[in-house]
């Protein structure tokens, strides 16, 4: 953990793009997506806090490329702040960290008034705001993410938690964030590989209901991914405005939410069965399950042929990984996909709930899927 003093304000000029409102009442908040965020996250953060403290959760990556950044605008804006900083990974969302967490932050003598930022990517936003829910009761938080990915679905929504050896997700709690900070100059250093796996959760809103803005990716997906910087701030800020509109209806996943999982059932037993090693990253997972749930659909007699092959081709023509196949180290077993898939949030009752498709655009939440009809798709698919 660490202290700073002030020191001198940013010269930059904020650029909002587009402010988003997520609606939900009491606990509405707003999203600004835009540049030059971070070197003036102080005087965005300043009207929310209580008094004028905070302490910044955040990685070793983070905190070298970016953190100094968020504490001099802190600095600026007379706010007393204190870093933890956690290891970078998915294995962070873990029991061990959330103790640790809770504990640094008690040290930190974080009061139940006082407001907490998360500043990284989904793995920190999700431990972080896990954390903030259950913190004294519950103390809130901010969320600034720092990757694609997190950008434009975990950030916003309030879904928190951390992992289990039982899967992804599977300890959590839904705690929305007051504020979010997504600035698309973040995502200038990003690891293509980090960027593209953000872009499938992108790819996702087109397919869920918005066919217009699949084609629109379909046109300027790789421009974007190349550093297309008006792009990005476009493409960030209509998935933040899918994602608020579908959350302000369905903040608990009570029905319609559920579309925000396209792509996710298949795509979280790909990463169970992996191991939640490198050989598959969330966003990948993802781009994979999107394709599987078209083809499912395909075979269900849902959605043609056709729809798959697009899909298929816009994600692979920008690098994601399309088929099960595309996953290094060795087969996977149709059986040890199924389990996973049990374990999963959305079975309910031993049933089997799936996002499935009619076409793009076109997604709809599909209950009572038959166990043996899924088994024999993956059996030809892995
Ligand atoms: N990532 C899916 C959701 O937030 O509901």
């Amino acid at each position: 953990m660490s202290s700073s003093s002030a020191k001198s304000a940013a010269t930059t000029i904020p650029q909002i793009h587009e402010t988003i409102e997520v609606s939900l009442g009491a606990r509405s908040y707003p999203i600004h997506v835009g540049t030059g965020l971070l070197e003036h996250a102080g005087s965005f953060i300043k009207p929310v806090l209580t008094r004028p403290r905070t302490v910044i959760v955040t990685d070793h990556n983070v905190a070298e490329a970016i953190l100094p950044k968020v504490q001099k605008s802190l600095d600026a804006e007379g706010i007393a702040h204190q870093t933890i900083t956690l290891p970078p990974g998915e294995g962070t969302k873990s029991f061990d960290n959330l103790a640790r967490l809770t504990d640094l932050l008690l040290d930190a003598k974080v009061e139940r008034s006082d407001i907490i930022i998360a500043l990284g990517g989904g793995v920190i936003g999700d431990l972080t705001g896990f954390a903030a829910s259950i913190l004294r009761r519950g103390i809130d938080f901010i969320q600034i993410p720092t990757s694609l990915l997190a950008q434009v679905d975990s950030s916003v929504g309030g879904k928190t938690g951390i992992n289990t050896k039982r899967g992804k997700n599977l300890v959590g709690a839904f705690h929305q964030p007051r504020l979010v900070l997504a600035d698309t100059g973040a995502l200038s250093s990003l690891p293509p590989r980090e960027l593209r796996a953000g872009y499938a959760e992108i790819v996702k809103y087109g397919l869920i209901n918005q066919p217009d803005f699949f084609e629109w990716l379909e046109k300027n997906g790789a421009a974007l991914l190349e550093g297309g910087t008006d792009l990005l701030a476009h493409a960030v800020t209509v998935s933040c405005k899918a994602k608020a509109a579908i959350v302000a209806q369905d903040e608990r996943e009570q029905g319609k939410r559920a579309l925000l999982n396209l792509g996710h059932t298949f795509g979280h037993a790909l990463e169970a069965e992996a191991g939640y090693s490198g050989r598959i990253v969330h966003g990948e997972a993802v781009a994979i399950g999107m394709c599987l749930a078209h083809e499912f659909s395909q075979v269900q007699g849902l959605a043609t042929g056709q729809d798959a092959v697009r899909v298929a081709a816009h994600l692979s023509s920008v690098g994601l990984p399309t088929c099960i196949g595309d996953i290094p180290g060795g087969p996977m077993l149709a059986e040890a996909l199924v389990e996973h898939i049990y374990q999963d949030k959305k079975a309910s009752g031993g049933a089997l709930t799936f996002i499935l498709t009619r076409g793009i655009g076109k997604a709809f939440v599909a209950k009572d899927i038959d166990p043996a009809a899924l088994l024999h798709f993956l059996t030809t698919r892995v």
